[in-house]
């Protein structure tokens, strides 16, 4: 589906570089729409598990865990004969976020350390499955369904991916309507990103660049700065990523104990938990977003536009 056409952006957050800062930025973003009246639906698609965390808790997530509330779940319910996608939403963790104490409009899909190996656990679990292609191609089936159940749910559906392509990534990224990048302004980083973009196009994925998002930025370190001018500059070398986004998140301390899953505590509201500052940067982030994806409020539903700071373009 063109991006001109789509109200639902389904976006996953990748780059196959670790530790670029895909995880809390997935979060905050989510939390800021969310936290602006947005129906916002956070996967977890890493089997680390820690978008999950960061937005319910250990709690919650260990509950979801147990209770086989998750993606892996959902993914294996699936390739079921009789699955039916009236149930999408019961693998689903509604008021997400410590903000007030969890926010109306967050659903989150957590992840599963059992994903890690999905295709030796579901041939194990379900006799006759052997191959990936028998997965993919009952998946294939089912893709729409989800597709069709997130855009009749959600306004935003934002993806916390490991840094590979792993199966339930390759699954999303055929859904999904364009990525973004976290890169930090370095070298690997911003090879991480060129293999990220080269294997995409290797594999024939129609998706594409919403934008790349400079993360972890220090204004001291000079070849932060040299990077960031360079792309700006659009020097053939970073031809290949898709456009950065004008808002850059600093490194920040109060980003990094924002997220500290271990600090029990209740903040009033996204721009307290994040502070002013760095809360205005993410909105600006979503803004970006929103203007790129050339989201629309459904006709009637402009009550979930409520907060300007949001606004189409
Ligand atoms: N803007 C920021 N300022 C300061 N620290 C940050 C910021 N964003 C993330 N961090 C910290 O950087 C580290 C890596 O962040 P994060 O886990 O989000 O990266 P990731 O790309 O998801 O890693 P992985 O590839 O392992 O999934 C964490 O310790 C996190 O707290
Ligand atoms: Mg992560």
């Amino acid at each position: 589906m063109p991006l001109e056409d789509c109200r639902v952006p389904i976006i996953p957050v990748m780059n196959l570089k670790g530790g670029v800062a895909k995880t809390v930025t997935t979060v905050a973003l989510a939390e800021c729409f969310a936290s602006h009246g947005h129906r916002v639906l956070l996967i977890d698609a890493d089997h680390q598990c820690m978008a999950g965390e960061l937005a319910l808790g250990e709690e919650r997530q260990l509950q979801c865990e147990t209770r086989k509330r998750n993606f892996y779940d959902l993914l294996v319910r699936m390739l079921d004969d009789d699955f039916d996608s009236a149930n999408l939403g019961r693998f689903v963790a509604e008021c997400g976020s410590n903000i007030q104490g969890g926010l109306a409009t967050l659903s989150v899909l957590p992840c599963s350390i059992r994903i890690d190996d999905i295709q030796t656990n579901v041939a194990k679990a379900k006799k006759g499955f052997k191959t990936t292609e028998e997965f993919q191609r009952i998946w294939g089936r089912r893709r729409r369904q989800m597709q069709a159940w997130m855009r009749s749910t959600f306004d935003f559906v934002l993806v916390d991916c490991p840094p590979s392509l792993a199966q339930q990534v390759k699954f999303l990224l055929s859904i999904a309507d364009s990525f973004i990048i976290p890169t930090v302004p370095d070298r690997l980083s911003v090879r991480g990103s060129k293999y990220l973009m080269s294997r995409l196009s290797t594999l024939g994925y129609a998706v594409s660049g919403l934008g790349t998002l400079w993360t972890l930025y220090r204004q001291q370190n000079s070849m932060h700065k040299a990077m960031v001018a360079a792309a700006e500059r659009q020097e053939p070398s970073l031809d290949r990523l898709p456009k950065p986004f004008r808002t850059i998140i600093p490194n920040a301390t109060k980003i990094a104990e924002a997220t500290d899953v271990d600090t029990p505590n209740t903040p009033a509201s996204f721009s307290a938990k994040y502070t002013p500052q760095f809360a205005r940067l993410f909105e600006d982030v979503c803004q970006e977003i929103v203007q790129r994806s050339h989201w629309q409020p459904a006709t009637g539903e402009a009550v979930r536009a409520k907060v300007p700071k949001v606004q189409t373009t």
